[in-house]
């Protein structure tokens, strides 16, 4: 019951859609006996100096007279309209040797395969073609099933097509596909791709051809940008000639953050107080959404700021890095060290251990101070009866043996970093037994007085030591500024 309202319904709709066909009055033709319909494309295109091969099968419908594969069978190719009253425009009869267009059914007509091949097409034999099939006392022509034939005077451009998603890490597969009218003289694939050289004409659906080469790759942000191209190369004129068409196609890889970078102005040391700007650069598909600022602390990196540029007053140093997101991921950029100036200070000489001190002891005389940079050089000298002498150069500690004649002496050190040098005030050694406030007044006094002159003298050593380090005059040079520098204030 079903079933026959199903078919019923079909019966229907096939009768409307013929009617909606044949009122059109343009294929107003076809319905008079319709007996031949031909499976064939609708449209075709094809390129001169080469062939086309028409893929073609045919269907007797109804008829008084049978079709009979065992008679004789002629098919018949009729240009531009399904009547012959012109006799012209019967261009193919398979009973004939001396054809009017060179076309020949290389099909089974016994098979009802109509397969036909068109050749040396030159653009005047672009048309609508008919089938006709002659098997007396049946004869058909296909007045319903048209082929327009287009030829072309230059190949279309082949197809370049990806599957799959456009992203990093992802594999997809390229291919690129040309048109094969001929296939027998299908077209030369080459592209710009690693070629393993697998080029191959395939059979589509509907039975026409197309060539083809394919390639898997596994997409990277570097193909992001990157031109495909692909051409395509035609035989025509029996190979005396060759047509060409190209495509090219730019891939638009997206990928999560790369290359970000961070950079600090003013480059190097800066001074507490002072402003300082991050930037942070990267490079993403689609452009980067958002730019993280982080500052490493105790408790681990800390968001201290968003966007690509980060502008602030430096209160003390740190380190810094960014991070650069889109909808893919992101990526963390090196660490950028934000270190504070710090000229040598809080310099003073240590004694260890803590006097007093007694005739055959052994002491340390360390030198203490603080800096950024590092502090390196350190300096350690005295003053003995008002005369300088040296005791320890680029060294922090002295250790010696307590003696009597250390009773009076004052001992300075100085440290000096890239910025700057610093001297101690006089350190005189407290003697078991001596009375320790007579001993300071006197360190005051001595230091207030030896001060000036140490720090002179002390310029001149080491304009001196330049001539004995010739190595370091670099650096020495250096550390003449410095001191002169250090004059005024
Ligand atoms: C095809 O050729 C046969 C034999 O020559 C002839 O009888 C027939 O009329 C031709 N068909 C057409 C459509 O001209
Ligand atoms: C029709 O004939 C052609 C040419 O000989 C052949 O390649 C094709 O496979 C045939 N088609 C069918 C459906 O038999
Ligand atoms: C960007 O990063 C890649 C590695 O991810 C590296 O090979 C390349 O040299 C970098 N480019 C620049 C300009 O730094
Ligand atoms: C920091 O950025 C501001 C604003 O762009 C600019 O005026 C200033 O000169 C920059 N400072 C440094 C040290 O680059
Ligand atoms: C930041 O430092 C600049 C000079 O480097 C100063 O002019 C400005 O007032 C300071 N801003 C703040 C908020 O301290
Ligand atoms: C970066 O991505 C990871 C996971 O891929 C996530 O755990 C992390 O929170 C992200 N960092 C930022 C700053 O967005």
């Amino acid at each position: 019951m079903s079933v026959m309202a199903v078919r019923s319904v079909r019966t229907v709709t096939a009768n409307m859609l013929l009617s909606v066909f044949f009122l059109s009055g343009a294929l107003a033709d076809c319905d008079k006996n319709l007996a031949l319909l031909i499976t064939a494309p609708k449209e075709m295109e094809a390129l001169t100096g080469s062939c086309l091969q028409i893929p073609c099968n045919f269907r007797v419908i109804k008829s008084e007279e049978e079709f009979s594969s065992a008679r004789t069978t002629f098919g018949v190719w009729i240009k531009n309209e399904p009547q012959f009253s012109n006799p012209d425009n019967v261009i193919f009869n398979s009973s004939r040797n001396d054809n009017i267009y060179p076309m020949n059914l290389i099909g089974d007509l016994s098979q009802k395969n109509c397969t036909t091949l068109f050749s040396s097409l030159i653009t005047s034999y672009t048309d609508k073609y008919y089938f006709r099939i002659e098997n007396w006392p049946f004869v058909a022509t296909a007045s319903c099933d048209p082929l327009q034939i287009t030829v072309l005077d230059s190949p279309p451009s082949p197809r370049i097509e990806i599957s799959g998603d456009l992203k990093e890490k992802e594999s997809v597969s390229i291919s690129c596909s040309a048109f094969t009218p001929c296939p027998h003289s299908p077209p030369k694939l080459t592209w710009n791709l690693q070629q393993d050289p697998h080029i191959m004409t395939v059979e589509k659906k509907d039975r026409t051809f197309t060539t083809k080469i394919q390639k898997n790759i596994t997409l990277s942000d570097e193909h992001d940008g990157s031109i495909i191209t692909c051409s395509a190369r035609y035989p025509v004129n029996e190979g005396k000639d060759v047509k060409t068409a190209e495509e090219r196609t730019t891939l638009n890889v997206s990928y999560a953050p790369k290359n970000t970078s961070a950079s600090i102005s003013p480059p190097g040391l800066v001074s507490a107080g002072s402003r300082v700007n991050l930037t942070c650069s990267s490079r993403a598909n689609p452009p980067v959404s958002r730019f993280t600022w982080l500052k490493i602390s105790k408790d681990g990196p800390v968001t201290v700021s968003e966007g690509d540029f980060y502008s602030f007053n430096v209160t003390d140093g740190g380190v810094y890095h960014c991070v650069a997101t889109n909808d893919l991921g992101n990526q963390t950029s090196s660490e950028i060290h934000l270190t504070i100036k710090d000229p040598p200070r809080d310099t003073s000489v240590v004694i260890s251990p803590t006097d007093p001190v007694s005739v055959g002891s052994l002491v340390n005389l360390t030198c203490s101070c603080r800096g950024n940079p590092p502090i390196d050089t350190f300096v350690c000298f005295m003053i003995n009866d008002g005369r300088l002498a040296m005791i320890k150069v680029d060294e922090q500690i002295h250790g010696f043996k307590v003696s009597s004649s250390d009773r009076g002496r004052l001992y300075y050190c100085g440290c000096r970093n890239e910025l700057d040098i610093q001297l101690s005030t006089g350190r005189q050694l407290v003697f078991e037994g001596d009375q320790r406030v007579g001993a300071q007044v006197i360190v005051k006094i001595l230091g207030i007085v030896m001060l000036v002159s140490t720090l002179v003298i002390f310029e001149c050593w080491f304009r001196s030591r330049r001539s004995i380090k010739p190595q370091k005059r670099a650096v020495e040079a250096d550390y003449v500024n410095s001191v002169v520098e250090l004059r005024p204030s």
